[in-house]
């Protein structure tokens, strides 16, 4: 493990000599906000590169930490977890649109909310879900026409976003996918620009961004409003047994059902993590294949081979190796979450460095999961890696598109089975070829997204 220090001031490094030259090379410190700011994905591997594995820098008076070892990743989610809080900075940006669900609460409240949650993630349940999938992708693949062209990644957002909102909380929202894709652009870069901003314009001020931030949050709340009132009017205990119905039918224990605001936040959460994430992952994946023309054959031969003409069914991923080591290669080479943080809550001691209350700490699948010392060749697109046992040799926390520990994706399974179904449904009938001059770039807002989307020229095939 190397380790590089990114400020002059070594007291991070207390109970160590300093052994890192003050003034690091190549990028001056006042720079590397700047350089995080212009191109946070190439600055991000910059730093990592240049400095080392445990990198200390500032951004205005906040002390921020950058890790770049799978050791000490996963120190911070699983091994000291406990020490560790989600940071102020996922709060800022995410809590207008999330308020106090899942994703960012914490202690007690975060215990219980997860506990009742997850039953309707458990692996039987989700197969129960498979059904609703493949008819909601198998009618989405019906629209299509030879030689179209359509942009792939809204496709995904809105087939995601129908596939969350039908199993998850037993609704439609027909005609809403694409205003639903759209305002989760503008608000996820208004989140982003905000927090990069020196000094911010209070969210109150009637700016034309603000405002226009108000009107999309109001319309997805309203979604999520209307999704609940529509299941109290047909009453809740009527036979439902997804996930809404175990959020609304929940108890404290003195017998106060949870409030109509936590019920907002939760069902919000799972309502956007539910499919955003998703939908990238897929976009993702008929980029890549587009692009790798010898992997898409390979794969189009395993599904047409182990499925014929009939449709797939969960028994049949076991059967599908070479698909589940497509989707790792995405999931590695384009995590929808491509980095997480943390806030100190107790000091601890991480990589032989004193951590101290309130320091965020930083660390990212975009960085460990193209890093050369653990994945051969880490820029190729090349599944076959993952069937050659890679993820039994891979050091925890090298590899962690869901992340780790006790705060790991509740929805894994969901994603990855809706990933498995929706790529084998699409591909059996269509490949995918990228608009000819079409620039595909990834843009870091709070998931990884293609900036401009994916235009793309459908062919049937046979
Ligand atoms: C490819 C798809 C997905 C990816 C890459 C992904 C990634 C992640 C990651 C990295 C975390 C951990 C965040 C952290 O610890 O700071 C997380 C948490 C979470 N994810 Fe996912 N996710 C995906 C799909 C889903 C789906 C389908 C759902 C729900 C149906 C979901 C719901 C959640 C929730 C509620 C949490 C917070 C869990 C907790 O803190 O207890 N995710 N996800």
């Amino acid at each position: 493990m190397t380790v590089g220090y990114a400020t002059t001031q070594p007291n991070i490094a207390a109970n160590r000599k300093n052994r890192f030259p003050p003034g690091p090379k190549g990028l001056p410190i006042a720079g590397m906000a700047m350089a995080l700011r212009r191109d946070p994905l190439g600055g991000i591997r910059e730093i990592a590169r240049e400095y080392g594995d445990i990198v200390r820098f500032h951004v205005m008076t906040q002390e921020r930490i950058l890790l770049n070892h799978p050791d000490l990743i996963n120190q911070v989610l699983v091994v000291q977890h406990s020490k560790f809080h989600k940071s102020e900075l996922t709060r800022r940006v995410t809590a207008r649109m999330l308020g106090n669900g899942l994703l960012i609460s914490e202690g007690d409240f975060w215990r219980r909310q997860r506990r009742l949650a997850q039953p309707a993630f458990h692996r039987s349940r989700i197969n129960d879900y498979a059904a609703t999938m493949l008819e909601i992708a198998e009618a989405r693949v019906g629209g299509w026409r030879d030689g179209e062209a359509r942009n792939v990644a809204q496709e995904m957002t809105s087939l995601t976003l129908n596939i969350a909102v039908r199993t998850l909380f037993g609704a439609t929202l027909p005609g809403e996918a694409e205003g639903v894709g759209q305002a989760m652009t503008f608000l996820m870069r208004y989140s982003l620009r905000r927090q990069r901003l020196p000094f911010r314009i209070p969210e109150t001020w009637p700016t034309p961004n603000n405002l226009r931030a108000n009107r999309e949050l109001e319309f997805i709340g309203s979604l999520v409003y209307r999704i609940i009132s529509e299941r109290q009017a047909a009453g809740n205990s009527n036979g439902h047994k997804d996930l809404l119905a175990l959020l609304m039918g929940a108890m404290d224990e003195d017998g106060s059902q949870m409030t109509l605001q936590q019920l907002h936040d939760e069902t919000m959460t799972l309502f956007l993590a539910g499919h955003e994430t998703t939908a990238q992952m897929l976009s993702w994946t008929w980029y890549a294949l587009s692009q790798n023309p010898r992997v898409e054959a390979r794969l189009h031969e395993e599904i047409d081979g182990v499925l014929g003409a009939r449709p797939i069914e969960p028994a049949d991923l076991q059967r599908l190796p070479y698909l589940q080591a497509v989707m790792n290669e995405v999931l590695r080479l384009f995590p929808p979450a491509y980095i997480m943080a943390r806030e100190v809550v107790e000091p601890c001691e991480i990589g032989g460095y004193t951590m101290r209350p309130n320091a965020t700490i930083i660390f990212s699948q975009w960085v460990m999961q193209r890093d050369p010392r653990f994945f051969d060749d880490p820029e190729a697109f090349r599944p076959e890696r993952w069937q050659e046992g890679l993820m039994d040799r891979l050091p925890a926390g090298a590899y962690f598109p869901f992340g780790g520990g006790p705060r790991r994706c509740i929805g894994e399974g969901f994603a990855l089975l809706e990933a498995a179904i929706v790529i084998a449904t699409l591909a059996k009938r269509f490949r995918f070829q990228l608009a000819s001059g079409a620039q595909i770039v990834p843009e870091p807002l709070v998931t990884l997204r293609p900036r401009h989307g994916i235009p793309m020229t459908l062919h049937a095939r046979n």
